[in-house]
């Protein structure tokens, strides 16, 4: 059957040629298709990188225009689909009740099906999955606030709509501080691809099999659910206030998470790829002080990190392992500022990674890439005889 070689977690394996991140783990450099990601956090809006990340290119005036516009028309989800919200348990995980729906998308907008769709229909289910996410993401805080839903306002941008929708109220028109605004903007850009991760990768290799493009998004987004992807950014916050309530003593936690027989580990905390520092926490970091100062809010949680980062840094064991802050580290505590429960956070990393995933679930489709089809090493056991049940 021809050689195999064997790459646990593929970490030395790559899986395809890709012209949409650039990735250097050594150097902690982060770029979407050749802008640093400094700069597109600064200077940017998610929405354009929406549009970057997709097209290749940044939009130009008139093309964002017409991108929004195309978008603000297909925010309304099914009415049917707010079934869904009745039957889910009042308590139940937003990333389950989203993976859900997400995939139920491709029942109410069957032409997803297709997988020879002409080009514009193909361009038309883009637009719809982005159109509708931040509405279904909104609708999911409201079912565990127990809140009627907010209707998008298409006089909104992309981002001001999804926060209208999230912390507005039927009875009255609302402002949204813009320094609210600005982060989430900062934080969903941050989020916005991150080359051939976990759930990435998971939604390509669904896409291969011609599956269509919902339930592949939908399967990338059980695959970040996971605390040692996305969902550590909701792990790094409870751990946090374990630590906060148990005393704050950071080095006891620190002890923890190096003990090889506690499971424990510092949650966001270390990377597969960089092994220098997360060029995305670093940016978040100092958004989170900028931030809470704007907003006047102190987190006592924020002193505990910040202590936690200085005693990991300075512990052997982190250096020698080259573990650095991630992305989630701060994350939260942004998150949490902006008025989401923890529960939330890993729902906002996928609103934020929904466009990577199309960008990428896009080029594997216009590269015609093979279906996805790794191969192991067997080392069960070889040739057995049945042994009928009455003898065994
Ligand atoms: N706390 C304590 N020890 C750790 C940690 C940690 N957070 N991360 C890695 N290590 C140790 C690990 O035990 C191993 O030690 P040894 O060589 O003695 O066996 C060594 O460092 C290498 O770790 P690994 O698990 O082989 O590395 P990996 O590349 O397979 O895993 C990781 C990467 C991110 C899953 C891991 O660092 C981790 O579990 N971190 C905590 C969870 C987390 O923050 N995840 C978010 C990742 S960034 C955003 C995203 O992907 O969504």
């Amino acid at each position: 059957t021809g050689y195999v070689t064997l790459d646990s977690g593929f970490k030395n394996t790559g899986a395809t040629k890709s012209a949409i991140t650039f990735l250097d783990g050594e150097q902690g450099i982060l770029k979407y298709r050749g802008y640093g990601i400094e700069e597109l956090a600064e200077k940017s809006t998610f929405l354009e990188v929406a549009y970057l990340l997709i097209y290749g290119n940044l939009p130009t005036k008139t093309e964002i225009e017409d991108f929004q516009h195309k978008i603000s028309r297909h925010t309304l989800v099914h009415e049917d689909m707010k079934k869904f919200f009745d039957g889910f348990p009042s308590k139940s995980h937003p990333m389950g009740q989203l993976s859900s729906l997400v995939c139920s998308l491709s029942s109410f907008y069957p032409e997803s099906l297709d997988p020879h769709q002409t080009k514009e229909e193909f361009e038309l289910t883009i637009i719809k999955l982005l159109a509708k996410m931040p509405t279904i993401v909104s609708w999911i805080y409201k079912k565990s606030l127990g809140h009627p839903v907010i209707y998008p306002q298409n006089k909104y941008d992309y981002v001001t709509n999804f926060l209208y929708m999230t912390f507005g109220q039927r009875t009255e028109e609302i402002t949204i501080d813009p320094v609210v605004i600005d982060a989430m903007n900062k934080l969903l850009i941050l989020h916005a691809d991150h080359e051939q991760n976990c759930s990435t990768s998971t939604v390509r290799i669904v896409g291969s099999s011609d599956c269509n493009l919902y339930a592949s998004i939908s399967a990338g987004v059980s695959a970040l659910w996971g605390p040692l992807h996305g969902g550590a950014n909701q792990a790094v916050i409870e751990m946090l206030e374990k630590i906060k309530n148990d005393g704050g003593d950071v080095d006891k936690w620190v002890n923890k998470a190096k003990d090889k027989n506690d499971p424990f580990r510092l949650m966001g905390f270390g990377h597969r790829v960089y092994k220098n520092f997360d060029p995305r926490a670093k940016i978040i970091k100092k958004a989170c002080d900028d931030i809470l100062a704007k907003l006047g809010i102190n987190d006592p949680v924020l002193d505990i990190a910040k202590k936690l980062e200085e005693v990991a840094l300075n512990d052997p064991y982190f250096v020698d392992r080259k573990l650095y802050p991630n992305v989630d580290f701060y994350s939260g505590i942004i998150y949490r500022a902006l008025g989401f429960p923890t529960e939330m956070f890993t729902v906002l990393f996928a609103l934020g990674r929904l466009p990577g995933w199309i960008a990428q679930w896009k080029e594997m489709r216009e590269n015609k890439e093979p279906i996805g089809r790794p191969r192991q090493i067997y080392v069960g056991e070889k040739d057995r005889t049945f042994v009928d049940i009455a003898s065994r």
